[in-house]
């Protein structure tokens, strides 16, 4: 079982919603260190907080924050953007491309630029904030459920390359949670804290895979880990 006090946690999208909820609850669990990254920091005021401006799109600011957070054991790739599209509107091909920027490059921007650091530390966590819509289709949803299908497919392949260096690869899913990306739905949501707190207890004791609630569960239906290789 890990212990958040000997860890030291990078969250992306630390200013609002799930990735504030992830430092709050991180700070309960007396986390060693904690860099809340985001676009527009903010002073938190929390103990063992510190705020680094990083916008995951931004190559050149992931290599200064990987440059001067090199302390890092566990990174939370948690920010991500919801835009509505479909295959009917004119610019889909450009608002998917947007989309997938910032939910599928920007976590692996940040994930390949603080791989070596965590296998350097020793080890350590890459947790991937993923969705039930991973593995959802519905009209409307294009970009936002390609790229965390898509996003999907980077955690297992970042598990397959990094999990025999010693790092643990996590993909948390969950259906709707009660933040400003899903405003407009009326509900039921889900308690961004209630889903922070459970992704860090089973990342905590080891697992690979975090499906929050029954709608992840349900929509996660055939698919199942261990993810085959190619060749075997
Ligand atoms: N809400 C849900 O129902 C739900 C369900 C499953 C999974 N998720 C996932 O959970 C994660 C957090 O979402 P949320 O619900 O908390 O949404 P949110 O309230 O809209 O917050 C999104 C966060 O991501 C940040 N962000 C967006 N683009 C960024 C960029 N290029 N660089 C750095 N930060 C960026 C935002 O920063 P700014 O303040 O600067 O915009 C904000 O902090 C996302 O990956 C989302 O896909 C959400």
């Amino acid at each position: 079982m890990k212990d958040y006090r000997d860890m030291v946690v990078l969250v992306t999208g630390a200013n609002r919603g799930l990735g504030r909820a992830f430092v709050d609850a991180l700070v309960e669990r007396g986390t060693g260190k904690i860099y809340a990254a985001a676009r527009n920091p903010q002073e938190f005021g929390l103990p063992g907080v510190t705020s680094v401006r990083l916008d995951v799109t931004d190559r050149a600011q992931v290599a200064e924050v990987a440059h001067s957070a090199s302390d890092v054991t566990m990174v939370i790739n948690n920010a991500g953007v919801h835009l509505r599209s479909s295959v009917f509107d004119d610019d889909c091909v450009d608002v998917v491309d947007g989309v997938l920027n910032t939910n599928l490059l920007g976590s692996l921007a940040v994930s390949a630029a603080f791989a070596p650091l965590l296998i350097a530390n020793g080890g350590g966590v890459i947790a991937n904030m993923l969705s039930a819509g991973s593995w959802l289709a519905g009209p409307g949803n294009l970009a936002y459920a390609v790229s965390k299908a898509a996003a999907l497919s980077l955690t297992n392949n970042l598990r397959a390359e990094l999990g025999p260096r010693g790092v643990q690869v996590t993909a948390i899913h969950a259906g709707f949670i009660d933040t400003d990306m899903m405003a407009a739905f009326p509900g039921p949501k889900l308690d961004p804290r209630a889903v922070a707190d459970e992704a860090l207890t089973q990342i905590a004791a080891g697992s690979q895979e975090v499906l929050v609630d029954e709608m992840s569960q349900k929509a996660k239906a055939a698919a199942a880990l261990p993810v085959p290789r190619f060749g075997s």
